[in-house]
């Protein structure tokens, strides 16, 4: 194999991807891409910069300008500084996070993009973190998974996450955004939300991180057994 092996995990938020994903990468030793976060960068750059979100060519510009870090965290996951700033929080507030959904479905920026994420793979592999990941960033890599969970149950832990941050909010409500959000990302025309033909589907409802982390690490040992060796016990 020439290239480091890459594992792609897609599917909407809330189907627990970014914490299976930190899982798999540190049982792994492999290196991290939350391609989600690039968008949120972009979002926040472009906010910061004073370019308007719906300005394609003006944050196209903005993301291929980006002086972005991520760094993994000791306390798991990764840190992330945008022009020697520690942005790891703000780029997840609501405010960016709606900003970023808007960046995210405009060809320039996506296309913009593109060669940086690609940049992640490196040895001794990566686990990849999105909505594209196996159909259109990495279409060659060694293991994709397109994991969902019920619109219920992402609300119901939609819900649970605010609550622990203090903030009360309506489940109805959380629900519906979730169904409209996911009715927008399958459907539209850049890079819509769709599993890669030969990704394996796995279904979160109902299954603790670690179960799910477990069934990833099981389709890799199948792939990539023989490049991995003991190391993916
Ligand atoms: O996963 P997230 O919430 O951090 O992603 C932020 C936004 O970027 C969200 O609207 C989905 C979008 N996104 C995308 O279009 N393609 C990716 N590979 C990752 C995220």
């Amino acid at each position: 194999m020439s290239e480091a092996p890459v594992i792609c995990i897609d599917g909407p938020s809330g189907s627990g991807k970014g914490t299976v994903c930190e899982q798999v990468a540190r049982r792994l030793a492999f290196h991290l891409l939350d391609s989600g976060a690039l968008y949120r960068l972009t979002a926040l750059a472009a906010m910061r910069a004073n370019v308007p979100v719906d300005d394609e060519a003006g944050v196209a510009a903005v993301a291929r300008d980006l002086h972005s870090e991520f760094e993994p965290a000791p306390e798991g996951g990764l840190r992330i500084w945008l022009n020697g700033d520690n942005v790891t929080a703000v780029i997840r507030t609501e405010e960016v996070g709606m900003n970023a959904s808007r960046v995210a479905a405009s060809a320039p920026v996506r296309e913009a993009l593109l060669e940086r994420q690609r940049a992640f793979r490196r040895p001794p592999g990566l686990v990849a973190d999105g909505r594209d990941m196996g159909t259109i960033v990495f279409p060659s890599a060694e293991v994709k998974v397109f994991l969902t969970a019920s619109a219920e149950e992402r609300a119901r832990r939609r819900h649970k996450q605010l609550k622990e941050k203090g903030i009360g909010v309506n489940l109805r409500g959380l629900l519906e955004d979730i169904e409209a959000r996911d009715r927008r990302d399958s459907s539209r025309a850049a890079a819509p939300l769709v599993p890669a033909v030969d990704a394996v589907r796995v279904d979160s409802t109902g299954l603790t991180v670690e179960d799910v982390t477990e069934r990833v690490l099981g389709l890799v040992r199948e792939r990539l057994g023989e490049v991995l060796g003991k190391g993916c016990g």
